[in-house]
């Protein structure tokens, strides 16, 4: 990909490089970043600039669309291949499959008529000496050390301090980065799921490439039992995509059930397939459950086809291994929410984390590391702002450790929770820190008064400061939380900084802002 992207934007290609080619760009991005899908508008434009001719405008895929990112992929996808198969017709004799008929599985599963000797399983996991340090391959499987709830009894919100061994496990991190866990399915999802498919658990197979030369998901052992594909690696409790009910439909054998997939599965169903789905964020494992007869029949060869893989989720790493050496914690917001349905609906992995208990035995967590997207000056007395409400606190807390170990000063934290005595994570420790002169707190109180008090209103009030900070001192700003409003609520109250305290224009002020993002002193990482 670099290299791909160091030569397409070579100075001297000439403007008609690519006269000869049609193309079409597809940006997956989230439009509560501020650079949205940058890349995507950047390359599509490139491309026309060295003569290519574009088959559609840029397609924008939203992780904040309403209907997730399929709204504007679907239609766009599907104007794609009406383009493509009128440019490119496919040869009559090429013996398309027509519809209704499944194309053939990825895998085959080959069942065994007797579990192995050797537990396949436990060696994958613990895995043979890594090579190098744990990554998506060869996870750490980290002791958990600590599940603490850190919010009140009474705070209508369950967060987590959650604490890792990770003694000898080649792990470092610095702040910002992120810790990856992989998720695993709750036991009583694994049971059901078995007995709408007609799966024994207990059964092992061996996963077979129908082509040549496909790699297996280095998740699963080989040879792999019933039990472990589905706890370790179909994401049961995802919601479907589209392209599930086509399959499913494909291989129904029932007709009425047949039918409603279909539709399901037709262009003109989406609105229905929202509010069945989506809207109530209804899961696979339920949509079979409603299709029994279906469920049933789903040769076992297409489960890897039919269902996602479980993803990796990502949490801001809360501690700097300058403070806490050999641990690594992370604050985790249990998720768990109704809709129409009458199960309330729970994160996967922030549930399966709350779950267990270090306390009645030993706890392993399959995780590893990687950089995230905000970064630290290094110098002795650059100032850094930080904002983050709620556990967007998270990578402050590693940032201000780290800092505060290597003697770094100028540190402001601004931090926004509901109330002081419910929902202020490591309050001692700030005020601690503070007293020692290691740090400068700004706190926003959201519903301790009549009137909602968040961060960004503590940054206006404090924008002669604030300013002075950027402006004069050369400050970082940091932004991390949730994507929702906060964000664009924050960038706002700091464009409104710049024109009231350093007397800049509407524009120059968002000019100001992009130029501080540029420099990498604007940064933020958002999570839905
Ligand atoms: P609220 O829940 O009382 O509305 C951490 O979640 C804190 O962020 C809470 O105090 C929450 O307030 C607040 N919050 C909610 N929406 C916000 C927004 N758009 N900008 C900043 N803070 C917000």
């Amino acid at each position: 990909m670099k290299n791909f992207w160091r030569f397409i934007f070579r100075k001297n290609l000439p403007p008609t490089s690519l006269c000869q080619m049609d193309f079409a760009v597809l940006g997956l991005g989230d439009s509560s970043y501020a650079k949205f899908n940058f890349v995507a508008k950047k390359l599509h434009r490139r491309l026309l600039q060295l003569g290519g001719s574009a088959l559609l405008p840029a397609c924008l895929g939203d992780d904040q669309h309403e209907l997730g990112p399929d709204a504007a992929i679907d239609p766009w996808l599907h104007a794609l291949w009406e383009k493509v198969l009128g440019l490119y017709p496919v040869p009559p004799d090429l013996g398309v499959i027509p519809p209704g008929v499944p194309l053939p599985s990825k895998f085959t599963l080959r069942f065994l008529p007797e579990a192995p000797k050797m537990c396949s399983e436990e060696q994958h996991v613990a895995g043979a000496d890594p090579p190098g340090p744990p990554s998506e391959q060869q996870p750490f499987l980290a002791p958990m050390v600590t599940n603490q709830r850190v919010t009140s009894p009474s705070h209508f919100q369950d967060v987590r301090l959650i604490e890792f061994d990770i003694t000898g496990s080649g792990l470092s991190f610095a702040a910002g980065d992120v810790v990856l866990i992989r998720p695993q399915n709750q036991a009583s999802h694994v049971q059901q799921f078995c007995r709408v498919l007609g799966l024994d658990p207990d059964q092992y197979f061996t996963l077979l490439p129908r082509e040549p030369g496909v790699p297996c998901p280095t998740q699963l052992p080989q040879p792999c039992s019933v039990r472990h594909l589905v706890s370790h690696y179909l994401d049961v409790a995802s919601v479907p995509r589209r392209s599930f009910f086509e399959l499913l439909a494909c291989l129904s054998p029932h007709e009425l059930e047949r039918e409603k997939l279909l539709q399901f599965s037709a262009p003109q169903g989406q609105e229905e397939l929202y509010s069945y789905c989506n809207r109530p964020r209804r899961t696979v494992l339920e949509v079979l459950c409603d299709f029994p007869h279906t469920a049933g029949a789903v040769p076992a060869d297409y489960l890897l086809d039919l269902i996602p893989p479980i993803r990796p989720r990502a949490f801001s790493i809360a501690s700097s291994l300058l403070a806490h050496p050999s641990r690594l914690q992370i604050l985790v917001a249990v998720v768990h929410y109704q809709t129409r349905l009458k199960e309330p609906r729970r994160g996967l992995c922030s549930s399966w984390l709350a779950s267990l208990d270090p306390g009645r035995g030993p706890v392993q967590v399959p995780l590893w590391v990687r950089p995230g997207s905000l970064t630290f000056p290094e110098t002795p007395d650059t100032p850094v702002i930080m904002v983050g409400p709620g556990t967007g606190v998270a990578p402050f807390r590693a940032a201000v450790q780290e800092r505060v170990a290597r003697g770094q000063t100028g540190n402001f934290l601004f931090f926004g929770c509901r109330w002081r005595d419910q929902d202020f994570y490591w309050e001692s420790e700030w005020l601690e820190l503070e007293r020692k002169g290691c740090l400068t707190l700004f706190t926003a109180f959201s519903r301790e008064q009549e009137r909602k008090v968040y961060v960004q209103h503590r940054l206006r009030e404090l924008g002669p400061l604030v300013w002075e900070l950027l402006d004069r001192r050369g400050a970082y700003f940091y932004l991390a939380g949730n994507a929702k409003g906060m964000p664009a609520d924050v960038s706002e109250a700091l464009t409104s900084v710049f024109q009231e305290e350093g007397g800049l224009s509407g524009p120059d002020a968002a000019n100001y802002l992009a130029r501080l993002q540029r420099m990498m002193r604007f940064q933020s990482e958002t999570w839905a």
